[in-house]
């Protein structure tokens, strides 16, 4: 089997920054390069200052600092990296079409064809190219179609190996995997790809934790993997609707069912509704894919996953209208937290995002507070709905960066994201600065109904009457 030396990745977002880290940090004898077209992104990667790095992930700025210039690159230059590299990873975005054919639900594919085209221009000699982005079932096809159309002479392997992690934990969940999924054809040639690949895993993971299957079977679990993580969520979101109107409480419902063995434990925390990158833009194609063979019960079967999250967003909003005697025109309510989830800068799809819009649209003055996230995507997160003009958005919503003091004559506190330091503040001191009744809405359950209700707050708790 063929040695490894050189491995480049198109693409340093929040997958191929952490997961080229983690190999670089694995496989000291293999070189890798992360290369980007975006010239601040890399920027940011080679900053001498870790703080700085574009992805905020527990333990990844020292996995970056003790690999970055030995054998861990971040360039912008990609065809050099590409003709150097046995080994290509495409990890570059793949959003919902916002145009043509399918906008809205699928999956647009035009930065992997990019990266095609260009691995089929530069290439002089055979590559293993390797999707590592989360594409619709049977793209491998296509982009091996660019590449065997090149005709240089090069020949190339096309892997689907798509990627597990979750923001947040995603140096954790890189080195202790419960598996990884490599997908490829089953020749000779196709065969040892996959091992080639598995290879450069098994430096720290058990080869029986590395799955070989075909190149379709792989694509697809992706999409499939993400679809019932997302479900178990609106299910129990779904339930927790049911909760605030009967006294039960879903905290327990959760333990409840989730000690049944065939359930488990996992993802039966109710919330504000699921954010991030790609449970909804993986679900829409999930959708989209099955309309499109025919199969309508399946996609809006899957659908309704969605339904149900844009649900418990609007419920919430409406949550916080109600209580505040119906109107929250020109009331100051504060809101911790803006990313999709705690110990991430990533706000993509934060369902903090969709409940500001409701409540800005209602004339409520914000002040956001979150610990990771800048005053640049904040507002950049918000004027890209384009509900109202970035002059508006900026008069309506501020953004604090000392979250006691920003509680000052505030009407309520509404809890978006599950940060640990929420947690630590003296909630008591909040309670003296806000207007009476102080109120606080808390989307994630993150703190305790009789402490709250102790110190004088009119308290909210998704799942709990
Ligand atoms: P991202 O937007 O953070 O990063 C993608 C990067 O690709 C950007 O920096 C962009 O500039 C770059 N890029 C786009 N076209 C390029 C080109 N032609 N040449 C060079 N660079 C190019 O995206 P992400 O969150 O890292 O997601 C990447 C893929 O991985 C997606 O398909 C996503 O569904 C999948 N995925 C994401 C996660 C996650 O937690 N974010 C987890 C698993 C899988
Ligand atoms: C998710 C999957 O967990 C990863 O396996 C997958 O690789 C990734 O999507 C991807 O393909 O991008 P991620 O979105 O980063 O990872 O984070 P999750 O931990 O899955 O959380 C997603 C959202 O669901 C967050 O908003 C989170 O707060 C919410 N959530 C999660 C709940 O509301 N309740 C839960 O019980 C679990």
């Amino acid at each position: 089997m063929k040695k490894v030396n050189k491995i480049c990745c198109i693409g340093a977002g929040y997958v191929g920054g952490p997961t080229m880290s983690v190999i670089a940090n694995q496989c000291p004898e293999i070189t890798v390069t992360v290369v980007d077209i975006n010239q601040e992104r890399i920027d940011r990667w080679n900053d001498e200052d870790l703080d700085k790095l574009p992805v905020y992930e527990p333990g990844l700025k020292e996995i970056v600092a003790s690999n970055r210039g030995k054998n861990l690159f971040f360039s912008t230059e990609v065809d050099k990296a590409i003709d150097e590299a046995e080994i290509i990873f495409i990890s570059v975005n793949t959003p919902t079409k916002t145009y043509g054919k399918g906008k809205g639900q699928a999956a647009d594919l035009k930065y992997v064809e990019l990266c095609a085209r260009n691995i089929a221009k530069v290439a002089k000699t055979d590559k293993i190219v390797v999707e590592k982005s989360t594409l619709p079932v049977r793209t491998a096809s296509a982009i091996k179609s660019i590449l065997q159309n090149t005709g240089n002479g090069v020949n190339f392997e096309i892997l689907s190996n798509p990627e597990f992690l979750a923001e947040g934990t995603a140096v954790e969940d890189l080195l202790e995997a419960d598996r990884v999924l490599i997908g490829g054809d089953e020749t000779p040639s196709g065969k040892e790809a996959k091992d080639i690949l598995s290879s450069i895993y098994e430096h720290w993971l058990p080869k029986e934790r590395i799955l070989q299957t075909n190149v379709w079977s792989s694509e697809l679990s992706k999409l499939v993997a993400n679809a019932f993580l997302a479900q178990r969520v609106s299910s129990i979101n779904a339930i927790s609707a049911l909760c605030e109107r009967t006294d039960a409480n879903i905290s327990e419902v959760s333990r409840a069912i989730g000690t049944d063995s065939r359930i488990g434990p996992k993802f039966l925390n109710a919330s504000v509704g699921f954010g991030g990158s790609c449970f909804q833009k993986d679900i829409l194609n999930l959708v989209y894919i099955s309309r499109s063979f025919g199969l309508q019960e399946v996609g809006d079967y899957w659908e309704q996953v969605i339904i149900m999250n844009d649900y418990q967003k609007r419920r919430f909003a409406e949550k916080i209208v109600s209580t505040l005697y119906n109107t929250v025109s020109g009331k100051k309510i504060i809101f911790y937290g803006w990313a999709f989830k705690k110990d991430t800068n990533d706000t993509r799809e934060s369902a903090a995002i969709y409940v500001a819009d409701a409540l800005l649209e209602e004339k409520a003055e914000i002040i956001v507070y979150d610990p990771k996230v800048t005053e640049k995507t904040i507002y950049a997160d918000l004027d890209y709905l384009g509900t109202r003009s970035p002059e508006e958005n900026r008069k309506l919503l501020k953004i604090a960066t000392n979250p006691i003091e920003a509680t000052k004559d505030a009407h309520a506190i509404a809890i978006l994201t599950e940060w640990e330091e929420f947690k630590t503040y003296d909630w008591s001191e909040i309670y003296d600065k806000m207007l009476k009744p102080a109120f606080v809405f808390d989307g994630r359950r993150l703190l305790f109904k009789d402490e709250m209700e102790q110190k004088g707050f009119q308290y909210y708790k998704i799942g709990q009457s």
